[in-house]
């Protein structure tokens, strides 16, 4: 038996979501069963995404995982053992003992400060699927990894449902459109000079479901209510209501970290400042052109339409000034409309704050999920 028979590559992007996902129900914290339904934007798997190789051998004695060059210690790592036994249980009897060679790798610069379990996950758990000729849904797989990582399987605009079943087996992500349905809708990521967070959106999120009087609500209406108009927006390419959503839900994740005990805070004074100047400018514009929103982290997301993005981040330039060598951009030619754009004077003193910079400016359009890639591009050369 040849074990190259027995192996797959896979890239696997980040997703970004604008209803969060923020609380597990009870019973729910080892298999990652969230207290409601989130939705999301995949990006591109370019400029940045997780690649993972995964080969099944008989000659070596345990599972093995490379991270970026370094041997991680699978044994002590619950999620990753949680996401190995799962695929064993569900794959093919002579599969069973084989072991799992594993190497993954982001490309993200250590500058960018995003979270990359999200895509990671989702690239280990589509390769081991594939590897194990296993009968497991990608995303309710990468879910047990890290909950919202199972939005990372598809491409488009995603729903992660919550499911009511005990087993999680109806605990997944589907595709709402795919990604050619609104393909104007940008996503640009402002890399933020912060500190590094000292509350993990694992930790934080039970906390806050433990102590923020605003939870229940959201868990009984909130989120619900705001799923179907969401919904509706994107149906109707509603630009001005999907960023009004957008920027609601995030200001709502804020809050319940505010008024979480001990109070957690994730946004820094140049976030705030974001949130205001984006605020400004939508004022001035007299409609919601950009939305932001914010996860466990200092750096603000942002939602623009592609005829607007030039304008955009002439204005972000004007506040924020950033050196173009610290842009990461999918799109070539919209990076050279950035380039030659400038802000006009109305544009310029949205808000009165340092001219601080980003560490770093990404722009991805929407992407379409998980890509199995071919052998000569495996990370593994036996
Ligand atoms: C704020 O998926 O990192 O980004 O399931 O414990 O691994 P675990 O948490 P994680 O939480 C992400 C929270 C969020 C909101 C979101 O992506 O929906």
């Amino acid at each position: 038996m040849s074990s190259q028979q027995y192996s797959a590559h896979v890239e696997a992007p980040i997703n970004i979501a604008f209803i969060k996902y923020w609380g597990k129900r009870e019973g729910g914290e080892k298999l990652i069963l969230p207290t409601n339904d989130s939705f999301s934007i995949t990006l591109s798997t370019k400029p940045f995404r997780s690649k993972t190789s995964v080969v099944l051998r008989s000659d070596i004695a345990e599972d093995e995982l490379w991270l970026n060059g370094k041997k991680s210690d699978i044994a002590n790592t619950a999620r990753i053992l949680s996401v190995l036994a799962y695929v064993r249980a569900n794959c093919p009897e002579e599969l069973k003992n084989l072991k799992a060679y594993i190497v993954s790798e982001n490309n993200f610069p250590t500058a960018a400060g995003m979270a990359s379990s999200a895509s990671g996950y989702c690239a280990l758990s589509a390769a081991l699927v594939k590897a194990f000729q296993a009968n497991v849904d990608v995303s309710m797989l990468a879910r047990l990894g890290s909950g919202s990582a199972c939005r990372s399987a598809y491409g488009g605009f995603v729903i992660w449902h919550k499911g009511e079943k005990a087993d999680g087996t109806d605990c997944i992500a589907t595709q709402f459109v795919d990604e050619h349905y609104w393909p104007e809708v940008q996503v640009m990521c402002a890399v933020l000079k912060g500190e590094v967070k000292d509350v993990s959106s694992t930790s934080g999120m039970q906390q806050s479901l433990k102590t923020s009087p605003l939870m229940q609500e959201r868990i009984a209406t909130t989120v619900d209510k705001r799923m179907a108009e969401v919904s509706e927006a994107i149906k109707q390419k509603d630009f001005h209501k999907f960023a009004e959503i957008t920027m609601t839900d995030s200001d709502d994740l804020q809050e319940i970290c505010r008024t979480t005990t001990p109070k957690i805070q994730y946004a820094t004074e140049d976030s705030y400042a974001m949130i205001r100047l984006i605020r400004a400018f939508n004022a001035k514009k007299g409609k919601n052109v950009v939305g932001y929103t914010f996860d466990a982290g200092a750096n603000c997301f942002m939602f623009t339409l592609k005829k607007d993005l030039p304008e955009v981040v002439a204005m972000l330039m004007a506040h924020f000034p950033t050196d173009f060598s610290k842009f990461f951009f999918n799109d070539q030619a919209l990076l050279a409309e950035c380039e030659k754009a400038k802000a006009p004077e109305e544009h310029c003193n949205l808000i009165d704050y340092p001219k601080n910079t980003f560490e770093m400016l990404l722009q991805s359009p929407v992407g379409p999920g998980v890509v199995y890639v071919d052998e000569s591009e495996s990370l593994i050369k036996l």
